[in-house]
């Protein structure tokens, strides 16, 4: 990702259901933060362009403390390119750069609100099972549902 992709990211956001403002603004947040930092080691942000625009983004860092284990922290399509293959590859990027440094597992935090179940459905399309709810985490009636999938080759 670069700096250039910003400006194209925050114009989309707003759209996406399942973020709120404060979800767009932490992901603007990151972002921001990851282009500034010098020290980009184990935290990966990509875009996915269409006919030369930012169609899509994701970000993936590792786990501290765990042992090859990366989270999938943000991945997101602009909502007019849904359902297009942009999650798709922007999570072939994510799990090429794991297969890289060698990772072992990548979990992605989600929430059991409805409109999540697309999410739900891209996941487990693309090979990841649900490992773990975490009943009421989120609030009361919204579950964390933890998914997970294992990187071939990991250490
Ligand atoms: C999850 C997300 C990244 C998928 O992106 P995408 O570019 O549509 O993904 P793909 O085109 O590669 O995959 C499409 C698959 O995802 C699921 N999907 C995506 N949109 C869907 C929708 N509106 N309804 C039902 N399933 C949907 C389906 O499994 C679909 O496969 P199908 O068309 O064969 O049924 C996208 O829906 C998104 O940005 N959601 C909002 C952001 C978000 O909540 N991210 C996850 C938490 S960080």
């Amino acid at each position: 990702m670069q700096r250039g992709d910003v400006s194209q990211i925050a114009a989309f956001l707003p759209g996406v259901t399942t973020f709120c403002g404060a979800d767009a603004e932490c992901a603007l947040d990151d972002i921001e933060d990851w282009l500034e930092s010098g020290d980009r080691s184990g935290t990966w942000f990509f875009s996915c362009f269409r006919g030369g625009r930012v169609a899509g983004f994701a970000c993936c860092d590792q786990v501290p403390i765990a042992r090859g284990t990366f989270e999938l922290n943000w991945i997101c399509t602009d909502p007019g390119c849904e359902r297009e293959g942009v999650g798709a590859l922007l999570l072939a990027r994510v799990e090429r750069q794991l297969r890289r440094v060698r990772a072992r597992l990548l979990v992605v935090e989600t929430s059991s609100r409805p409109a999540y179940r697309k999410v739900h459905r891209f996941l487990r399309k693309n090979g990841f099972r649900q490992g773990a709810r975490l009943k009421d985490f989120w609030d009361r009636g919204d579950d964390k549902l933890v998914f997970e999938k294992r990187i071939a080759g990991g250490r």
